[in-house]
């Protein structure tokens, strides 16, 4: 059985996400999506919030689990016996990071081992940010975010007087 991780914050998880989870999950036989906590982020919603949106648009993805964890990634690596975690990469300051976090993985965990899968085009310019500014305006989120999600987003990230733009889409 492999397994790979795909991890992150998901805050709120965007159809970019979505499309890392479809293809990380040909590359293996279990893919865990897993939401952790990133030292340098305040999420708009909380930990419980973000694994079950994200549980609702991967619900369909056979062999697919979504959970969130309080630790190291590379603690949840070992408990889940995985070979690899798995990332999406947008750009080149995506892959500065991500090179980053390898690197400082690497450093708690030997064998520690990333996939960097590069973001389908028509996708590549979304990010959790923009959707949270996006929305925060009560513009249309529908592009970024997945069906199951959208109207829980917009509801939550609206700003009170922008309110009445999601009431005249609806
Ligand atoms: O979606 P993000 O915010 O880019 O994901 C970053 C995340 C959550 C994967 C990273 O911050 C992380 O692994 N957090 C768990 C704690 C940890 O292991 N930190 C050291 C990694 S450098």
């Amino acid at each position: 059985m492999r397994t790979l991780i795909y991890p992150g914050t998901f805050d709120p998880l965007t159809r970019g996400h979505v499309d890392i989870a479809r293809r990380a999950r040909r590359l293996c036989d279990r893919l865990y999506v897993v939401v952790l906590r990133n030292a340098n982020k305040r999420p708009a919603f909380d930990v419980a919030e973000r694994r079950d949106m994200a549980a609702r648009c991967l619900a369909d993805l056979d062999g697919c689990f979504v959970e969130d964890y309080d630790g190291l990634l590379v603690d949840y690596m070992v408990e889940r016996g995985a070979v690899a975690v798995v990332r999406g990469l947008r750009s080149e300051s995506d892959f500065r990071y991500e090179l980053e976090m390898v690197a400082a993985n690497r450093l708690l965990y030997e064998s520690f081992e990333s996939i960097l899968l590069p973001s389908s085009s028509a996708l590549a310019l979304t990010s959790s940010a923009i959707v949270r500014e996006v929305a925060a305006y009560g513009g249309d989120i529908s592009a970024m975010v997945p069906d199951e999600i959208q109207d829980e987003v917009a509801r939550r990230l609206v700003r009170p007087e922008y309110r009445h733009r999601l009431e005249v889409r609806t």
